[in-house]
């Protein structure tokens, strides 16, 4: 398998060359640059290309396809971004990435923490010397209902790592695990919204999830709620999340991910003028956390994301069983 890949960071620099060392019957390049129009040429002669999240234009699939690319790997878990209509058109297949969840469930529950104890305010304000109090208490997590949306492996890892703060955990998702019922409550969404302070979501991006947060669902939930958004953008409507911080509904929001994020992070933009009036809006509040989709980044997942999406590919060759595949429903 030949495999070229795109948008490489420098901490998954060794993971490649580390899979180039192991597999010397196979050929594998990599290059930091975000694959466009302009560079899809690097990749002629390949079988594979491996990117990230990185915006691929219709256009894009077909010049790869015509170049020889039958398979595309994304380093990434969620493969919204991904064209799978396009992809099963053409005949290309995909990969996508699995890592340690204890990467998103970790960073979930210190944005939990951190909105629950008012933490970006209480350090912004402790920079210019205002170690007043006022406006700076906190909610106890361990006194809160915590509800917890989709029951995958990071909404799983959520909910046991969380019990030991010995929080009410409320569950809605799809599959009813045994495991996870000595620590939570399965739920429908109704009796979630109206029951829970705090409120994480950890379902994929896709048509079905789009929009699950809306201005409906924010007007059932409990006065004073904490959003937690560490999956995708897509599953908060923007509009109704600053609606419900403007009207004080929402009581803070930790927003990891957001639906207008595509092509803004993982670049230093500190001299450029940004053109992202969701961000610009969000930015505006003292109760909302805007981290910039990192979630994911650690040692661990770095490692993985090479990992398994390399392995994947190489699936596809040997004709193994491939966990790694990506479906083409959307
Ligand atoms: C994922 O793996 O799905 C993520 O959200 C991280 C990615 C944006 C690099």
């Amino acid at each position: 398998m030949k495999i070229f890949a795109y948008s490489v960071r420098e901490d998954e620099e060794k993971y490649f060359d580390r899979f180039i060392a192991e597999h010397p019957g196979d050929h594998c390049s990599y290059v930091s640059e975000y694959p466009t129009m302009d560079n899809l040429e690097l990749a002629r002669g390949f079988d594979a290309v491996s990117i990230i999240t990185n915006v691929i234009t219709t256009e894009m699939y077909d010049r790869w396809y015509e170049m020889g690319i039958r398979y595309i790997a994304t380093r990434s878990v969620g493969y919204d971004h991904l064209d799978v209509v396009h992809m099963k058109k053409l005949g290309m297949r995909g990969v996508h990435a699995s890592y340690s969840p204890n990467a998103v469930a970790n960073f979930t529950i210190m944005l939990m923490l951190m909105a629950c104890r008012k933490v970006t305010f209480i350090l912004d304000k402790a920079k210019v010397q205002d170690f007043s109090l006022p406006g700076k208490i906190g909610k106890e997590i361990s006194l809160s209902t915590v509800g917890i949306i989709g029951a995958g492996q990071i909404g799983a890892t959520v909910v046991k790592h969380l019990s030991g703060f010995g929080c009410r955990i409320l569950v809605h998702s799809n599959h009813e695990s045994e495991e996870l019922k000595q620590y939570a409550e399965f739920v429908d969404l109704d009796t979630l919204y109206k029951e829970s302070d705090i409120i994480s979501l950890h379902v994929p991006g896709n048509e079905k999830n789009r929009h699950l947060i809306d201005s409906a669902a924010i007007a059932s939930m409990k006065d004073d709620v904490i959003l937690i958004n560490t999956a995708r953008g897509m599953v908060i409507d923007s509009e109704a999340l600053i609606a419900g911080l403007e009207s004080g509904k929402i009581g803070a929001a930790a927003i990891d991910t957001f639906e207008e994020e595509m092509g803004l992070y993982y670049k230093n933009l500190e001299r450029e003028r940004i053109v992202n009036r969701t961000r610009a809006i969000l930015g505006t509040f003292p109760n909302v956390i805007l981290t910039p989709h990192m979630a994911f980044y650690t040692e661990q997942s770095s490692s993985d994301m090479v990992g398994t999406t390399n392995e994947g590919l190489l699936a596809f060759e040997s004709g193994a069983e491939n966990l790694a595949e990506i479906g083409y429903e959307r």
